[in-house]
């Protein structure tokens, strides 16, 4: 049973380490999509309510040493006018001015702890240097409240070591995604579609496989898709392909036959003269792509309109969808199209939607789509796909009593 924030008793007073995941893009020091802060706010509010003395810690990017540019000073501005309250910042996550600014906190403030990456023994490894490292913060608190939901699945000190150090319970963030997730495995309502997309085949492979016996359709698109076509022997140009996985889907396509799963692939396919966003560009049918066409060799950089629109009757009438990875390039307008449908889709789901993190959750927010209109969007990529995989996440293990 996971230990949650119900569990934790009469919090005034008590100097409460919250492990967020504040990771979010950044652009010039400038934040695109606070999704990450938002999501956070529940948990950071209820601690206040309740009087505890806050203090929030969490990574941003994968910095090797201290990188300025990966500072959270940017996510402490940004949280405090969501928050509509002070937000002290530490430029230390650990050591003398941490502590100091930590046991300066009276009941109801809130602080953020600088990059906890800016450590190395943060992602060490080595246990040891995970369990020193967890031992210096869990000086500066009383109770460990675990609330990165986009980190569970790392094995890292303030994930994993300092849960077990401290009496530590789940937030209310990672609760709510486990409900929705716990609600795609076990009590799906049908139809139950599941749509992937993103670069690499061989990343999603563990969840297909997981989800394969549970789902009516699988639609897939986006750069993996190359992979599939191959596999069917088709042609696909100098897209994406993963060389090495191109049997791997053919075993694939043959157990969602067995299994009696529709398989749901584009029919056609936008192609481009060049990774670009100003590329020359035009459709073709999907088993149709010549190796040079446009004046150059062509890559595939989207799903096709005729696709989009399957893909988007798919999902729409179904009771049950989740998402994850992008269908093309949506970074650049004209290869954003199959994105967008599957994305305006989902708007239209009766039953249960859930977009899965990552790239899938920023492109829902940076093409413009009302975050309300969908179930729910997780705050979690990795961390929801090896959860629907049926792993072990370090970071949930060790909040179960
Ligand atoms: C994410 O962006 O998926 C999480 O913040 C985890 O980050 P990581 O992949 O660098 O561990």
């Amino acid at each position: 049973m996971l230990r949650t924030l119900d569990d934790a008793g009469d919090l005034r007073s008590k100097a409460v380490l919250v492990r967020c995941d504040l990771n979010v893009p950044l652009s010039n020091s400038q934040i695109t999509d606070d999704g990450r802060i938002r999501a956070s706010l529940e948990t950071i509010s209820r601690l206040v309510g309740a009087g505890a003395k806050v203090i929030l810690a969490s990574h941003l990017g994968r910095p090797k040493a201290r990188e300025p540019e990966l500072s959270l000073a940017p996510v402490a501005t940004r949280l405090q006018e969501l928050l509509g309250k002070e937000v002290q910042f530490s430029p230390e996550c650990t050591g003398d001015h941490a502590r100091a600014l930590a046991s300066s906190l009276k009941d109801g403030e809130v602080a953020l702890l600088e990059n906890l990456r800016f450590n190395a023994a943060e992602t060490s490894s080595d246990p040891q240097q995970r369990a020193a490292f967890a031992r210096e913060l869990a000086t500066m608190a009383d109770i460990m409240v675990s609330d990165g939901f986009g980190v569970v699945h790392r094995k890292q000190a303030s994930v994993y070591e300092l849960a077990g150090l401290l009496p530590s319970y789940a937030g209310l963030l990672v609760e709510a995604e486990l409900k929705v997730l716990d609600r795609l495995t076990t009590t799906p309502s049908r139809p139950y579609t599941v749509v992937l997309g993103g670069s690499k085949v061989s990343d999603k492979l563990a969840v297909i496989g997981h989800l394969l016996p549970k789902v009516d359709r699988l639609a897939i698109g986006g750069g993996m898709v190359f992979t599939l076509l191959k596999a069917m022997g088709h042609n696909v140009g100098k897209s994406l392909l993963e060389e090495d996985q191109v049997e791997t889907m053919r075993g694939l396509l043959k157990q969602a036959a067995d299994l009696g799963v529709q398989i749901i692939l584009p029919t056609d396919i936008e192609i481009a003269s060049s990774f670009s966003a100003e590329a020359t560009h035009k459709t073709v049918q999907a088993d149709a792509i010549e190796d040079s066409e446009l004046g150059a060799e062509v890559l595939g950089l989207d799903i096709g309109p005729e696709s989009a629109k399957i893909f988007a009757e798919a999902v729409a009438s179904s009771k049950t969808v989740f998402w994850n990875g992008p269908m093309g390039v949506f970074e650049f307008p004209n290869f954003a199209h199959g994105t967008k449908a599957v994305a305006e889709a989902l708007t239209h789901v009766t039953g249960l939607s859930v977009v899965g993190g990552g790239d899938s959750a920023a492109a829902v927010r940076a093409l413009g789509f009302d975050e309300a209109n969908f179930g729910h969007i997780s705050t979690g990529g990795g961390a929801s796909l090896e959860y629907l995989e049926g792993k072990t996440l370090p970071g949930l293990e060790v909040l179960n009593d």
